[in-house]
Parts: C-alpha cells; structure tokens; sequence
C-alpha cells in the first residue's frame, strides 16, 4: 500500500512541467505513439474494456512509462505500415520481393534492408554503406568479433570488457576466446570501478587499463552507455586511444543509439552494434544493427592474367551478405556487398524491418537526433530538479548512480536504493500506473525517452516514488 504524499509539494513541479510542456516545440511527437493508459497496464486481458480487474482505473489516462531504455513503446504510424506489408504479401506472394507498387511507401523487400540502412545512418553518424540492419546485437557482436578479432597466442590476443558488461556481451567474448583454444583466464581483462560504491569507470581508468595490456590486447569491447548506471563514455576519446595502440574496438551502443547522437564515422569508431528495440522503438526482439568502418571492409581487386580476384577481411559468411548483382547467379563464390552490407548473413525479417522503419520515419519527423537530445537534457534534467525536491525522509532512501554531468549520460538516471527497498518500490510504483525496470537488487532505472515523455512523465514518477519508497520503508 503506497503512503500518502504531501500534494503541496509537487504542485509547484507539476505547474512547471505543464509550462515546459506547453513550450516545448517537439511536444507533437507524443501524439506518434501508443502510450499505454493506466488501465491497459492493469488488465490481465487483451481486450480494453475489460474493468474486472480494477473498476476505479481510468481508461484513459496515460501511464507513466519511463522504460524506453528496455523496450520503447509503440509508434502509431508502426501498425499502418505493417499493414501495408502484409497486404504486399496477400495480393503479391513471392513478387513483393521485387515489384515495386506506385502506391506502396514501401520498397519491394529485396531493398528493404538498403532503406533501412539509409534511415539508420543519421542516426548513428555514419556513411550509409557502413551500415547494415540485420541479425540481432549479440549475434551482430559475434559476427564482428569472428571477423575482428584475430588472437595471437603469442602476441595480441586479450580482449578487455567491463566487469560489470551486460551479460550476453560478457558471454558472448568468453565464447569467443574460448572458439580460439584460448582461455578466458589469460585472455580476458575486465576494467573495474576503483569503487565499490561508485560504479562510474573514467575515461583515465579505461586509458590506464589499455595501456597496461597495450602489447597484448587484440579487441575492446565497451558500451557506448552503460545499461545499469546510464554514464555515457567517451567514445571519441577512448577509441582514439584505443586505435593509438593498435588495438580493434568495438561499442555496444544497445543503449546509446536514439538516445544520444553519435558520429561513428568521425569518431573513427572501428565497428559497432546495436539493438533496436528500445530508444528505437521496433519492437521487441526487433532487428539489430551493425557498424563498420568503410576502411575495415574494404575489397581490394587485383586483375592478372587469369581474370581478377579479389580480397577482402574474412567473415562468417552467407549469400545475404553477397553483393546483390552477383547474388542470385547462385556462385559458389563469394564476393562481398561493399561495406557492412557485406557482413550481412541471412535474408532478413522485413515484418522486422518494416516495424523498424516506421519508427525511424518519427525520427526524421524530429528533425534528426541533435534537436532530440537537446530535448533529452532538459528532460533529465527535470527529472533530477523532481528527484531533489522529494522529502528529505525520501531523499535519505536512495542516491543517484549515474553522472551528474549532462554529458557523461544520456536520457536514464538510475537510482540505487537502500537494501531491501526494491521490490516493495516496485509495486507501489506499479499501483500508480508508473512503469520502469529495475536492475535487482537495488537499482531502478528511470528514462524520459527523447520522442515521446514529457515533463509531466517526470513529476508523476517522482510523486509515485516518494510514496512508494516511504511506504517500502515503512513496511520493512
Ligand atoms: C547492453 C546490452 N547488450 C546486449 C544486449 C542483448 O541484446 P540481444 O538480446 O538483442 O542480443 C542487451 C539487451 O538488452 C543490452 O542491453
């Protein structure tokens, strides 16, 4: 049972958040998506209108959901397009791969994932043949690795991570190491916070690190943001050191991408991957996304007096990555399509694709991701103005683990609670209509998202908080 709150002392933050709200020049893209309301988000059922399990819930009104750094909610324009898909597939079969229709926004799907990769490249900062929307991140990862990561036994053969990694990234370079007949104890370095209860890792720590197993090292694989404390590295700055000492580096941008803007090719960024199911709205277990570099897959041809051949960076290899002139010749060779198209595997989802693209269009309605995150920061930073102003009784029950600096995070604070506070919050939180996701045992994790939260998103949350981590408290 939540604990009453002292109203007064949100009225004065709900009114600034209704004036920042009525400012704000992108308050329009809200109207894109399906906010689920507060009775959707009770209902045991598919089907609205179904009030057994709570008559007093509002239909209408919005939740307040704050999870788009886990799962973005769904863009209305998502369910017209697949529509559109679907028909394509009902009235053509097997010519929707080809044949375009005059009336269709959509490509025939063999160009589908060309579309995507234009759309996408914006909003990574990157060359459109650098990128490729395909797989899924973990997997996007393994075929990065597979192709970049080459151990000597006898000379670079580390890989360093996070010790604190998402887990799958952390499974995922084991496997690796261990696909190579190496051992993770000799091979794998993992960058710790210096302390325990400030999980916060400097770019001067990550530099320290790379510079101890500089000779050794052949891969780095960080987070472009950290999932569990939200800081943002510098990504400029760590690669550059990185590729200072040789070493291939790879980013997970699972949480960055849509949030902040990047600039992977003027970063000199080496390769990257990505998810698009959370600030990019595509659903889930959506398609994923891949970086390379123009200058890591280059094909180089040489001609000599038995025809030409060609060579270009091994890969894990399939015909979606063949270049798409040669592609349905059925040759047993194999000749990449230029760039990270060429790390391509299989023929992709276009359902994916096309759930995809229809959030990406909301992202060219923004103007693009720079006035997105100037947004973003305002947002935040809102965010932490409501945290601050909670009672000091509340205040005494959690502190803040992501950066303070606006540019050391992106749109998610995470808030780490006293032991024993979690789950009691949680559902306190789940009975005012508030969705967010925590990090067990004692991290919650809060994000405006960029396109679609609003300043009064961050005083519900706070006004719902205060009540639940109170009554938590009480109840321990
Ligand atoms: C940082 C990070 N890396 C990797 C993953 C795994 O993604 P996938 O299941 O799409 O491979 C996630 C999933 O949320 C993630 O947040």
């Amino acid at each position: 049972m939540a604990a009453p709150v002292d109203i007064s002392r949100y009225s004065g933050l709900r009114a600034q958040a209704e004036t920042l709200d009525g400012e704000d020049s992108l308050r329009h893209l809200r109207d894109e998506f399906h906010i689920p309301t507060k009775a959707d988000v009770k209902r045991k059922t598919l089907a609205a209108g179904d009030r057994s399990n709570d008559a007093h819930v509002d239909e209408t009104t919005p939740c307040t959901y704050l999870c788009g750094n886990s799962l973005g909610v769904q863009p209305k324009r998502t369910a017209a397009r697949i529509q559109q898909y679907f028909a394509t597939w009902a009235t053509q079969g097997v010519q929707g791969h080809f044949k375009p229709l005059e009336d269709s926004p959509l490509p025939p799907w063999l160009d589908a994932d060309d579309r995507a990769a234009k759309m996408m490249a914006p909003i990574v900062g990157a060359e459109e043949t650098e990128v490729a929307v395909m797989q899924t991140l973990t997997v996007n990862l393994h075929l990065l690795m597979s192709a970049f990561y080459r151990p000597d036994p006898n000379g670079r053969h580390k890989i360093i991570l996070e010790s604190k990694a998402f887990p799958s990234d952390h499974y995922a370079v084991l496997s690796q190491i261990k696909h190579h007949g190496l051992s993770p104890e000799t091979s794998m370095v993992t960058i710790e916070s210096p302390f325990a209860e400030d999980p916060i890792i400097s770019t001067y720590d990550i530099q320290a690190l790379i510079s101890k197993h500089a000779a050794d090292t052949a891969l780095i694989l960080l987070p472009g943001i950290q999932y569990y404390t939200g800081q943002l590295l510098d990504i400029p700055t760590i690669t550059a050191y990185a590729r200072n000492h040789g070493i291939f580096i790879i980013w997970d941008l699972a949480h960055a991408v849509g949030n902040v803007p990047l600039s992977l090719h003027n970063w000199d960024v080496d390769a990257a991957a990505w998810c698009t199911y959370k600030y990019l709205n595509g659903g889930p277990g959506c398609i994923g996304g891949a970086f390379v570099h123009s200058r890591n897959s280059l094909i180089t041809t040489t001609t000599t007096d038995n025809g030409s051949e060609q060579a270009y960076g091994n890969r894990l290899s399939g015909w979606w990555g063949n270049d798409k002139v040669t592609r349905f010749q059925m040759e047993p060779k194999f000749r990449p399509a230029k760039g990270a198209a060429g790390f391509q595997v299989s023929n992709p989802s276009v359902l994916d694709i096309t759930s995809l693209c229809a959030s990406l269009e909301v992202f060219e309605l923004a103007g693009g991701m720079l006035p997105l995150r100037e947004r973003s920061k305002r947002l935040t930073a809102f965010l932490e103005q409501c945290l601050s102003s909670m009672s000091e009784d509340a205040k005494k029950l959690f502190r803040t683990i992501t950066p303070p600096d606006p540019e050391q995070r992106g749109a998610q604070l995470s808030l780490y609670l006293e032991d024993g506070l979690l789950d009691a919050t949680m559902d306190g939180l789940a009975e005012h209509g508030v969705i967010i996701d925590e990090r067990k045992p004692n991290v919650i994790r809060v994000a405006p998202a960029p396109l679609y939260n609003n300043f009064g998103d961050c005083v519900s949350f706070v006004e719902a908080f205060e009540s639940a981590l109170i009554a938590a408290q009480k109840a321990k």
